[in-house]
């Protein structure tokens, strides 16, 4: 652990820590809340659940760490990538848990990116009604978005995280240091999240993204700047969760470039990632409020050049139809309105609830 951890509590109805910082898989003894270090002394079950990619980089390192704090380890991997976020894998998941008796005082660690994250989450939301569970985070996107605010889901055949519900998790230990073995284009992914933050709340965040580009190698490097901007990100997150845990009114602001990035996720039949498919999403979402006359001169172009700079693309090989078509299948929408998240300025955004048919023309530039 180095001095220069940093912490940030999350004060829901389940209040939590999240650590942030180089070498922390090596102290979760000092991190971890009291009461999951008494159901480790206590000789309880810890299932580490983990993908294909971080169980060779990690696994072993955290299955010695857990079993030193006195747990039983269950260690399960699941297959790398978005599709394991299925039913198959969550109801595989439950029936190893409940052939291995883990009971309600047992732990789930969630070790890797989004979707072991979500699909661990969500197992810890229903296993026996619910269990405590430890988020583990290894790429830039699950430390900054979804390992904070206690989304959990999986994915169905109709679409992504249909099924899911609320569980805060017991703790979050981001060990920066996981973050350099992630390859070029996920570390990229991350950062559109990251930009999405200095977009819709912290125009400094933006300058700091504008003057150190993360994705360069040294910067990559930087533990310091890294530990400073995922804490950042995570207090910004901190800030909309405790007002809007349950995602009823200012949480949305969260979906900025998510309503079009999910529709080209979908148009493109998943081969556009959803880091990329943000950066194209809040490309386009800030030109065409630009048009509109919402947000300020000046400031699409300001973003595409932060994009761009980011490696991340901007524009989407899709026709506003396509767009349009595939937004309306988005769990957000209710009934014909949509609420699409808008710019006013660099750190200023709102939330704009509208027909379909504005939108549809605001994105084709007539609004
Ligand atoms: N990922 C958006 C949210 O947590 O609300």
């Amino acid at each position: 652990m180095t001095n220069s951890m940093k912490t940030i509590h999350i004060n829901t109805a389940s209040p939590y820590d999240v650590h942030i910082g180089s070498g922390l898989l090596n102290s979760m003894g000092q991190l971890l809340p009291e009461r999951i270090l008494k159901a480790a002394a206590a000789g309880g079950k810890a299932v580490l659940i983990t993908d294909t990619n971080v169980e060779s980089l990690y696994g072993e390192r955290v299955c010695t760490a857990l079993a030193g704090l006195g747990f039983h380890v269950l260690k399960t991997v699941i297959p790398a990538g978005e599709e394991a976020k299925s039913g198959e894998q969550y109801l595989r998941l439950l029936s190893f848990m409940a052939s291995e008796r883990v009971s309600r005082s047992d732990v789930i660690f969630a070790l890797g990116g989004g979707v072991v994250g979500d699909l661990s989450g969500f197992l810890a939301a229903t296993y026996q009604r619910g269990i405590d569970f430890v988020q583990l985070p290894t790429t830039l996107l699950a430390a900054v978005d979804s390992s904070v605010g206690g989304k959990t889901a999986i994915n169905l055949p109709e679409g992504k995280n249909l099924a899911g519900a609320f569980k805060q998790p017991a703790c979050v230990i981001m060990d920066t240091d996981t973050l350099e073995t992630l390859d070029a284009s996920v570390f990229a992914d991350g950062c559109a999240e990251v930009i999405k933050y200095g977009m819709i709340w912290d125009g400094e965040l933006f300058e700091v993204l504008q003057n150190h580009v993360l994705t360069e190698p040294e910067q990559r490097k930087n533990t310091a700047l890294l530990t400073d901007v995922i804490s950042r990100c995570v207090d910004i997150k901190r800030e909309i969760v405790i007002q809007d845990e349950l995602d009823k009114g200012i949480r949305n602001i969260l979906n900025f470039g998510h309503t079009v990035g999910h529709s080209i996720e979908k148009n493109s039949g998943f081969e556009i990632s959803h880091g990329r498919a943000v950066a194209m999403g809040m490309a386009i979402i800030t030109e065409a409020a630009e048009k509109a006359g919402i947000c300020q001169a000046g400031i699409g172009e300001e973003l595409r050049d932060l994009l761009t700079g980011y490696g991340l693309p901007v524009e989407a090989p899709f026709t506003v139809e396509d767009l349009l078509e595939g937004m309306l299948s988005d769990k957000k929408i209710e009934g014909q309105k949509i609420n699409l998240i808008v710019p006013q300025q660099i750190g200023c955004c709102i939330i704009r609830r509208m027909s379909v048919s504005n939108a549809q023309r605001m994105l084709a530039g007539e609004a």
